[in-house]
């Protein structure tokens, strides 16, 4: 049965889409059966695998809406392995839309149960919000990666987030887990950024990814590309931390 792992960081611009086509695109790479699950309006993780989401009609929002089955929403990509359920700014509505609906917060997770078997791994890109859709993101997860930026204050939002997950186990998802942190961005030359590595470690300990995604322009190029970084440029730094952080996530999942 796939696990599902949710992306998560309610702050915008922390590498939440780049971390989930990089690592799905490697996990991908070894083999493994990964599908991923576009859960931002913005659709990045759509475009950064290269659809046109002009022309894309099957999405996440149809989905989450019931018109039509998970299964259609699917799309290969070009990386063998890597299956994409896009989104479209369609996808605002449906906060709206389910949000009088008493089971609102479990349409994810119903929707994924139809296609949970036939993958190792679902990822779920989500959006810079605590909003309904995030909430049915990590309703619908397993455990859930948080990329956090090697920045200043890259903490700060972070115990909202933590604050949330609690809730949910409380209620919602009692086997909720937290995979771990990833450290994003990093540049060893900076001293600040070995401040914040070390913060993050001393506060969350083991529960932070000992792979570190260094700062590397081929991510986002790639990614402008419609293309994993593993594609665009194999030989990148970006694509070997991602490959490292898949094989450790293999290894954790063991
Ligand atoms: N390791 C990295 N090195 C360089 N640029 C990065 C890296 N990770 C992300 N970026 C760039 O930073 C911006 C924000 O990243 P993104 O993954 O879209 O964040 P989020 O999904 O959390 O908003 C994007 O332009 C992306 O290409
Ligand atoms: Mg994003």
């Amino acid at each position: 049965m796939g696990k599902i792992i949710a992306i998560a960081n309610q702050k915008g611009g922390v590498g939440k889409t780049t971390t989930s086509i990089n690592l799905a695109a490697s996990l991908a790479y070894f083999g493994k059966k990964i599908l991923l699950v576009d859960a931002d309006p913005q659709a990045n993780a759509s475009t950064g695998l290269g659809v046109d989401i002009e022309k894309q009609e099957k999405t996440i929002y149809q989905c989450l809406i019931n018109t039509i089955s998970t299964k259609e929403a699917i799309c290969k990509t070009d990386v063998p392995n890597l299956d994409l359920i896009s989104s479209d700014i369609n996808l605002v509505g449906v906060e709206i839309e389910i949000v009088d609906a008493e089971d609102r917060e479990i349409h994810m997770r119903n929707a994924l149960a139809e296609v949970k078997d036939d993958y190792d791994f679902i990822f779920i890109d989500c959006s810079p919000s605590l909003g309904l859709i995030t909430l049915n993101a990590l309703t619908a997860a397993n455990s859930v990666i948080i990329p956090v930026q090697s920045e200043y204050f890259a903490l700060e939002g972070i115990g909202k987030l933590l604050h949330t997950i609690k809730l949910l186990k409380n209620k919602l998802n009692p086997t909720l887990r937290i995979e771990g942190f990833v450290l994003t961005m990093f540049d060893a030359r900076l001293r600040h950024a070995n401040q914040v590595a070390s913060e993050v470690k001393s506060h969350f300990g083991d529960m932070v990814f000992n792979t570190m995604i260094q700062r590397n322009v081929k991510l986002s190029e790639a990614s402008s590309y419609g293309q994993p970084v593993l594609q665009f440029d194999a030989d990148s730094k970006g694509a070997q931390n991602y490959l490292d952080l898949a094989k450790e996530l293999i290894e954790r999942s063991k």
